[in-house]
């Protein structure tokens, strides 16, 4: 992508280790698992913990300090049972809010996910350039602020979808959403002023890559869709310092809920690597 999108977000560099690092992925649901996924390229012989708060999806629709006291008391149960060296919060709506009260609380190193503007804005010639998001992700200063400072002349469009992240969760399931209702969830990005229209999109959920093919298909005209885990990936790369010579544990998924999980997920988590999948229980008060 060859732009930074972590410059001015400090992240401390993990001590050398002797053994695999552990690393914990964290999201409300299922989208963390695009990160998860350039992740285990980048660094295959990690030990990787997958944990979804699927008790309290969505995020995109939790009061602000709901969302912090939430993410900060499930990390608390995470971070005490699977003692990661370092967490990846795979999920915009949580990152662009909870970060600092988590790197406050925990001695530990986090990465966050926050809107890619930067390189959505880089990718753009038009310089009409939207952000599709949760509500909760278009409604924080800090994305307000990320606009600010990398829009640079480029018109930002910021699109809030309380519909797509669960329509994610359904495609990657096994029941997927209609082309109709999809088409109506992506439509405010397409922008026309003027002879120029939208063409670079940032995908600031990390659900949605899981639906970039159908973005495609039913996208009123072609753009680039910004996608921020591989730099995600390299960062976690840097920040771990190089790859273990030693092989870690095989990846593991924890959920939150208990519920019952049907077989199109186990088969999507399998396809990803992840064939252990286990709960630690944390119902939404
Ligand atoms: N995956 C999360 C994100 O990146 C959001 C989904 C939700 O609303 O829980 O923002």
């Amino acid at each position: 992508m060859g732009v930074d999108l972590f410059a001015g977000l400090g992240a401390a560099a993990l001590p050398p280790l002797d053994r695999a690092p552990r690393i914990l992925v964290f999201d409300s649901g299922l989208g963390g698992l695009t990160v998860f996924s350039e992740l285990a390229k980048a660094l295959p012989s990690a030990s990787f913990v997958y944990a979804a708060d699927d008790a309290a999806f969505p995020y995109g629709a939790l009061d602000d300090q709901r969302l912090v006291d939430r993410v900060v008391a499930v990390m608390e149960r995470l971070v005490a049972r699977e003692a990661p060296d370092l967490v990846v919060v795979a999920c915009n709506t949580a990152s662009t809010l909870a970060l600092p009260s988590l790197r406050a609380r925990f001695q530990l190193t986090f990465v966050g996910t926050v809107p890619a503007v930067k390189p959505a804005v880089a990718a753009s010639t038009s310089g009409l350039v939207s952000v599709l998001a949760t509500p909760g992700t278009v409604r924080r200063e800090h994305t307000r602020a990320m606009v600010d400072a990398f829009a640079k002349g480029a018109e930002v469009t910021l699109v809030g979808s309380p519909k797509l992240a669960g329509y994610a969760e359904g495609e990657l399931r096994g029941e997927p959403a209609s082309d109709a209702d999809i088409a109506a969830e992506i439509a405010p990005c397409f922008v026309e002023r003027e002879g120029r229209r939208t063409d670079a999109v940032a995908l600031a959920c990390t659900h949605f890559p899981l639906l970039t093919k159908r973005f495609a298909a039913v996208a009123p005209w072609p753009v680039a869709w910004i996608d921020p885990a591989p730099a995600i990936a390299r960062r976690v790369l840097a920040l771990v310092g190089s790859l273990s010579p030693k092989q870690g544990e095989p990846a593991r998924a924890l959920f939150t809920s208990g519920d019952a999980r049907p077989s199109g997920l186990s088969t999507a988590l399998r396809l990803r690597g992840i064939g252990c999948v286990g709960n630690e229980v944390f119902p939404l008060s």
